[in-house]
């Protein structure tokens, strides 16, 4: 890999030990430098999981390489960053209440839970590696011990947009990856997911008690400055409904009081360095506004664009074939090939190298893009649902060739849109009716 002079950006290395594996972790450095060098080619894959050298199979169960968000290294080598990591097996804690009603979920980083959630997301424009960095940005200035009065950094995040897109599911992941990539800095970390809908659907006498407990126990665990506490904040419109039906019910000061002790403790605990708050809505509208002001990145989650949906197709073929339930004689090319290949194509125009298209399954992977385009409009949730759908509707037998796959998925997404539109004309009539 450092072979290659034209490549600019610095690697990230996450490297996860065996967790039978005894070895130190400068130990394992060593091998992986060692194998590194020792290779004589630029590594492709994103995940490497089988070795040729003896030491890595037996300590090392995976490394997922990943380039450092436009770094210029001004001609230089890019560095490489070694992060070796091992997943805690305890499991998640809950805080429940006496009807079972849990108001918060805890997770002692990096777990086995959220393994490959961060690469299984799939956006267009650098979500991702835009929040990773702001999140990195921040710890760093924490660590600096920069001031915050004089140059304000908040550490909390708010990602907003459509039910469905992934929200929840990132902030896991960036919690996750952000453990793996400070795990020399901080011993372990623990995400603590505040299951705000429980909280404020209570009495609003009961929020406040229950506020003030959770965020109690939160303080424990932020007073250990070698944990990276990460809150979770799921759904916080409904902070901002509570504060409306506050103001229009008979119990107002109760109910501004648990919003406000809320937004109180949350000022008290992001004061520490090692407290990082991510924080989620469906609805961009009802956030409410204290909370908007105490983010420092408002970043909006859409519906995933054709290129996108491709790519999560993409992955699910790849893993219904990976697990033997679509035939591996045909194959679909990753998005990237795929435009390299129509752009091949374009330019030799009549004169098409028929060997090459043919060889390539061209017309498989145009089927799944005009399938993609045909998905516009659907969420990432309601994707990754498709061909389960799709196989559960129309296919009968066990082991399917890529063609009639493809046909089920096609056929389900006009399912999913014939269904939709008798859901409107349904909902029109009652409208009509009532
Ligand atoms: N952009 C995306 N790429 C891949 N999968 C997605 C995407 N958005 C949503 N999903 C899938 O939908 C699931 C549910 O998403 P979730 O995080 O609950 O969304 P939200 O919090 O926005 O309602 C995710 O676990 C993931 O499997
Ligand atoms: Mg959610």
């Amino acid at each position: 890999m450092a072979e290659d002079s034209n490549l600019q950006k610095n690697v990230h290395l996450e490297i996860l030990q065996n967790g039978n594996s005894l070895l130190s972790e400068k130990e394992i450095k060593n091998f992986v430098a060692k194998w590194l060098l020792s290779q004589s080619n630029l590594i492709h894959e994103n995940v490497i999981s089988i070795f040729d050298d003896q030491n890595l199979a037996e300590h090392v169960n995976s490394i997922s390489v990943y380039e450092d968000f436009e770094i210029p290294t001004n001609g230089t080598y890019p560095k490489i960053f070694y992060h070796i990591y091992r997943f805690n097996s305890s499991a998640p804690e809950m805080e429940e209440l006496d009807d079972d009603q849990r108001i918060s979920t805890n997770w002692i980083l990096p777990t086995q839970e959220f393994h490959g959630l961060w690469d299984s997301l799939i956006y267009d424009s650098g979500v991702k590696d835009e929040l990773l960095n702001y999140v990195s940005t921040a710890l760093h200035f924490s660590e600096q011990c920069v001031d915050p009065n004089i140059v304000s950094c908040n550490r909390v995040v708010l990602l907003h947009g459509p039910p469905g897109t992934g929200k929840t599911s990132l902030c896991k992941a960036l919690a996750q990856k952000i453990c793996i990539r400070y795990s020399s800095k901080f011993t372990y970390g623990q995400l603590v997911e505040v299951n705000t809908q429980c909280l404020f659907s209570r009495w609003f006498s009961e929020s406040g008690k229950l506020v003030i407990r959770m965020f109690q126990n939160i303080l424990k665990l932020v007073e250990d400055s070698n944990v990276l506490v990460i809150v979770l904040l799921d759904e916080v419109e409904t902070l901002a409904r509570s504060r409306t039906s506050a103001l229009n019910g008979n119990e107002p000061s109760d109910a501004l009081r648990a919003v406000n002790a809320l937004l109180t403790h949350l000022d008290m605990i992001k004061k520490y360095p090692n407290v990082l708050i991510l924080t989620t809505s469906n609805i961009t509208e009802a956030i409410d506004v204290a909370l908007i002001d105490r983010a420092d990145v408002k970043q909006y989650i859409g519906l995933p664009s054709v290129e996108a949906i491709y790519q999560i197709y993409y992955s699910c073929v790849k893993e219904l074939q990976k697990v033997g339930i679509i035939r591996t004689s045909q194959t679909v090319l990753e998005l990237p090939r795929l435009s390299a290949v129509l752009k091949l194509k374009t330019l030799q125009d009549e004169h098409i190298n028929s060997d090459l298209l043919s060889e390539v399954n061209l017309d498989k992977s145009l089927l799944l893009n005009s399938i993609a385009k045909k998905s516009i409009g659907l969420s990432g949730r309601t994707l990754r649902k498709m061909p389960f759908v799709a196989y559960s509707l129309f296919i009968k037998t066990p082991l399917v060739s890529l063609d009639v796959f493809l046909d089920a998925l096609s056929k389900a997404v006009d399912r999913y849109w014939e269904d939709i539109k008798f859901l409107k004309l349904v909902h029109d009539s009652y409208h009509v009716t009532f």
